[in-house]
């Protein structure tokens, strides 16, 4: 018999998707838009003893976290059914699959996109052989306002340009660089998410209305998104939110006429789980019926866990859904499979664990992620680094000091929290002080399991406060490990406070009142208000949460054998009644006035967007611009490192645009790079702006030039005008 051209691997993949599109049934299309869960989850989609496993299903979001089962569902899927659609196997490989990289807000501070890019590069190669994972559901690039909610965990931080360079860099890691990589071992589809516009919720509640205006949509929220369909996302996630009153699983305008019509988008999108659902509860209807033809008939290609689009066949016979608005969604989803390689390769290789995971390469990688990440925000009289030569006895102190689940923070894959895998700092402290005399103390108490919120979870007690006290008194140097437990942010884990909790409070008060020098290391998923309490601390480390090797590398900055690199990626607010916070905000319309009668003197957040120190001194030169008429500027400027110890620099440029007739932002970030500088050396780091790069944000969402003066800034040290015409 004649093999089906859809089987054929010669044919180019639009041949394949149509042929195949032709012998399928109403049923079998309607399924390939469906996802189901194999596994621990036990939600009502969950394949189980109620809910037979279908294998004409599209996808699976597996639980299951092994090759071998998936391969076992997915050889029913191949051998025995008539067309052999092979599945697509999702999951939220985050940061990382057995080896854990830092959490993406961490990757932000970085400013690296290179290492987030490796690091995706890994978690891929991880999760594909070791779990059967064909997609991820990441990056997630959405630009972050408001601390309290728990997802800015999954992001970036807070700037659109920078969501949009990590977002790139992320796809380019899990996808490769080519379309025609996708097809190699090891290489997995990404998905941006969530599309668009859900980290706007209203007061950081998660799930919550966004009100998002047509200007901030294009300013703030797309742009990420852009950047990573150019650079070549297969798929993407539409979210909970809505947009202008319409719930974003079902609006076309962003599903597809920006995405599709403006980009080019030719992947497909799956709503988030059970969105298409809850339409019922954002009161669009109730009816499963509207539902289907509303999210269908946006764009929203894939139904994640939610079986409404069972209604499909129905629909289409009954004349209310076009048969092409069906097969457009299927063909998106077909496309992709091929581009896998499913169709030839719908298995994965049943490797040994331990020949593709956690190999020692990915846990280098994940070290140097970690040492790039963590931001120093404090070092009173040059405290850090700490000679260990010096250090005889050390106090080890704080609710975090012993804790894996605090350096793994939330979706952390199939990373274990066991001290063999992910080493607590206090596993790490005798390696980096070798004669020294370690003494762990907790000073705070914990419940049993570190799952819900940190004040919830810690309990102050003056006896455990005592007893660090007591180790503190007899050590030559504190460290206080603080910040929230690993599941405190993320998912439905917002805060309406975003202090350190009472418990935390009391601990630093009591240490600094032993006078002992006291280092703060603070392992957190979100910017965390707590200034007062800081300036009791000689030093304060932002480790983040820095996953496996997140203590190896806090000991190695704590020590000087590495130096802090990392710059906010977010704004750090003083207290939580100045939420919104953000370094790109519009101006105000009177100077001198304080924002608050309770915050005096104080309008700034904590530490600003890009705040970081270093253990070196960088100097800057002059910026200087040239403009370049009728195409934009060009400008630069010489970094020197004029201290004693090497370090990296990172370089932010900022735009600002004194001038224009719809207000723009005090000023935005229009490019960046982390440069190396050894001892005394000096470089050159240049930046080129288009007249499209310098174009004013106007309300309807547009940019437009408008010739005049403009003001460029390198890292805020120095900076300079043109006037470009
Ligand atoms: C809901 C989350 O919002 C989304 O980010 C995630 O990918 C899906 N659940 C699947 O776990």
């Amino acid at each position: 018999m004649k093999t089906p051209a859809y089987k054929d691997p010669k044919k180019p993949v639009e041949a394949r998707v149509r042929d195949l599109l032709r012998r399928m049934t109403l049923e079998e299309k309607a399924a390939q838009l469906m996802q189901r869960t194999i596994g621990r989850d036990v939600n009502p989609e969950n394949v189980g003893p109620d809910h037979p496993f279908d294998p004409t299903v599209g996808s699976v979001l597996t639980f299951t976290g092994g090759a071998a089962a998936r391969n076992a569902f997915q050889r029913i899927a191949v051998e025995k059914t008539r067309l052999g659609i092979p599945i697509v196997w999702g999951y939220d490989v985050i940061h990382g699959w057995r080896t854990c990289f830092p959490v993406p807000l961490a990757q932000g501070c970085s400013f690296d996109p290179s290492l987030a890019e490796k690091s995706c590069r890994v978690a891929a190669e991880e999760c594909w052989a070791d779990g059967g994972v064909d997609w991820t559901f990441s990056p997630m690039v959405e630009v972050g306002h408001d601390p309290r909610w728990g997802r800015n965990v999954e992001g970036y931080g807070e700037d659109p340009f920078a969501n949009g360079v990590f977002a790139a860099a992320a796809v380019r890691g899990y996808q490769g660089r080519r379309r025609a990589d996708l097809k190699k071992p090891g290489r997995i589809a990404a998905c941006l998410k969530h599309f668009v516009g859900y980290s706007a919720s209203e007061g950081g509640r998660d799930y919550n209305y966004t009100d998002i205006s047509a200007r901030a949509l294009r300013e703030w929220y797309l742009p990420p998104f852009e950047a990573g369909v150019r650079a070549g996302a297969r798929t993407v996630m539409s979210s909970f939110n809505c947009i202008d009153g319409t719930p974003a699983v079902a609006d076309k305008s962003t599903l597809t006429d920006v995405l599709r019509g403006e980009w080019g988008f030719d992947g497909f999108v799956v709503s988030d789980w059970a969105a298409v659902s809850q339409l019922r509860i954002q009161r669009f209807s109730s009816d499963p019926a509207v539902q289907t033809l509303a999210a269908l008939g946006a764009g929203n290609d894939m139904d994640m866990c939610d079986d409404v689009y069972r209604n499909v066949p129905a629909l289409v016979k009954a004349g209310r859904l076009p048969v092409r608005v069906l097969d457009r969604a299927v063909a998106r989803v077909l496309r992709v499979k091929f581009e896998l390689g499913l169709f030839e390769n719908p298995c994965v290789p049943e490797l040994p664990r331990g020949k593709t995971c956690r190999l020692p390469a990915s846990l280098d990688l994940a070290a140097e992620c970690a040492r790039s990440c963590a931001v120093l925000l404090r070092n009173e009289g040059g405290v850090l680094p700490l000679d260990p030569k010096k250090v005889k006895r050390l106090a080890l102190v704080g609710p975090y000091a012993d804790s894996g689940l605090a350096l793994l923070g939330c979706w952390r894959g199939m990373c274990s929290e066991d001290r063999s895998e992910t080493p607590t700092l206090f596993d790490e402290a005798a390696r980096f002080f070798p004669g020294a005399k370690i003494e762990l103390e907790r000073g705070v108490v914990a419940g049993a399991d570190e799952c819900v919120a940190t004040a919830a979870y810690e309990k102050p007690d003056r006896a455990a406060i005592a007893r660090a006290v007591r180790a503190a008194r007899r050590a030559d140097v504190v460290v206080v490990a603080l910040g929230e437990t690993g599941r405190s942010s993320g998912e439905c884990r917002s805060r309406r406070d975003i202090c350190l909790s009472p418990a935390q409070e009391a601990l630093v008060d009591a240490l600094a009142a032993t006078g002992k020098p006291l280092v703060g290391l603070v392992l957190a998923g979100r910017p965390l208000a707590f200034p007062k309490t800081a300036e009791k601390l000689d030093a304060l480390l932002w480790l983040w949460q820095g996953g496996s090797r997140g203590a190896q590398a806090a000991w190695e900055l704590v020590t000087g054998i590495a130096n802090p690199s990392g710059r906010l990626a977010m704004t750090f607010p003083r207290a939580v009644g100045q939420i919104p916070v953000y370094y790109n905000a519009q101006p105000r319309s009177r100077e001198g006035y304080d924002e608050y009668q309770d915050l005096v003197g104080e309008n700034g957040p904590w530490f600003p967007f890009g705040a970081g120190l270093s253990y070196t001194t960088v100097e800057y030169g002059k910026v200087r611009l040239a403009a370049r008429p009728r195409s934009g500027l060009r400008a630069e400027v010489r970094v020197k490192n004029a201290g004693k110890r090497a370090g990296a620099e990172t370089v932010i440029w900022y735009l600002s645009d004194p001038e224009s007739t719809s207000t723009q932002p005090i000023r935005r970030v229009v490019g960046f790079g982390k440069i190396p500088l050894e001892p005394g050396e000096s470089k050159t780091v240049r930046l080129s702006l288009s007249r499209k790069d310098l174009a004013a944000m106007q309300p309807d969402g547009t940019r437009r030039f408008e010739p005049g003066e403009f003001e460029v800034s390198a890292s805020l040290r120095s900076s300079a005008r043109v006037d470009v015409r």
